[in-house]
């Protein structure tokens, strides 16, 4: 498959939270897209109350080995339906985006920097498909250098007033189990992709492993994937539905060598 791959030209899709970033750092945990602002000074005290007492109550709903992906998506509709409506009463204002990403402890994997560097310079074309939230991710993004050229980002994206204040979102939800091509509104990403049918996808959940559906005639997706949590429970499930899986693993290592092996 490798060989494949390496033989024509190609693309790289990459979920977000717990992909791109990481799980933890020096034995903490770090925020994800929600995360930082659901832990950020920057929001009011209602709102960091709600939203960490809604992630405790859905978060193991979404990692249930048990259950099948049909049960658990009524739940992250409510999960993501509670949180939208909490975002909008507190009158979020674009410019404090920044500022939250530069307060909260994300980072991204090791290696991140270096692969995605490479790939802009090798002109490979990244799409960052992320159930999380866009405006938030793009800062991400951007605060770490790597928001080049060559990275599309598809995601929950804020609707804002001639203000510059935070009213509501634009287009339809995209969750954790409806990435697929009917979740990328704007498809010009997959025109790029055109010729180039070899894909790196890099996913955490099982839901990511969807993400490529869409590209055109796909000859080669090499699925890597970073099993972060219930990991015993979860294993055979994972290596059934991606060609690589990675336990508890910070690095892009194994992506980068691939990567280097194309040259
Ligand atoms: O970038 P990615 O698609 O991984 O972002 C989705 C992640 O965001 C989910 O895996 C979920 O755990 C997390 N999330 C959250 N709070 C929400 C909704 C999703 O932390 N309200
Ligand atoms: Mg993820």
């Amino acid at each position: 498959m490798l060989k494949d791959i390496a033989a024509t030209a190609h693309g790289v899709i990459a979920d977000f939270d717990r992909t791109l970033s990481r799980v933890w750092h020096n034995g903490k945990m770090c925020e994800t897209c929600h995360g930082i602002m659901d832990n950020s000074a920057l929001m009011p005290p209602f709102y960091r109350q709600e939203a960490n007492r809604l992630l405790g109550k859905y978060y193991p709903i979404e990692i249930d080995p048990k259950m099948t992906e049909e049960e658990k998506i009524p739940y992250m509709l409510e999960w993501y339906g509670q949180i939208h409506n909490l975002i909008v009463k507190c009158r979020v204002s674009q410019g404090s985006l920044e500022d939250m990403v530069s307060a909260s402890n994300v980072k991204l994997r090791e290696g991140t920097e270096k692969l995605m560097n490479e790939l802009h310079t090798t002109n490979v074309p990244v799409l960052v498909f992320s159930a999380g939230m866009g405006d938030i991710l793009e800062q991400v993004l951007k605060h770490f250098n790597v928001y080049t050229n060559n990275v599309k980002v598809v995601s929950n994206f804020f609707r804002y007033d001639d203000k510059g204040v935070m009213v509501g979102f634009k287009d339809d939800l995209i969750h954790m189990f409806n990435k697929n091509e009917n979740a990328i509104h704007s498809s010009d990403y997959f025109d790029k992709l055109r010729g180039r049918n070899n894909i790196i996808l890099m996913g955490d959940s099982l839901g990511d492993t969807k993400m490529a559906v869409g590209v055109p005639q796909p000859s080669c997706i090499l699925k890597i994937g970073f099993l972060n949590d219930k990991v015993e429970e979860r294993l055979e499930k994972y290596m059934k539905n991606f060609d690589i899986v990675l336990i508890d693993d910070q690095t892009m290592d194994v992506a980068s060598s691939i990567v280097d092996l194309m040259k």
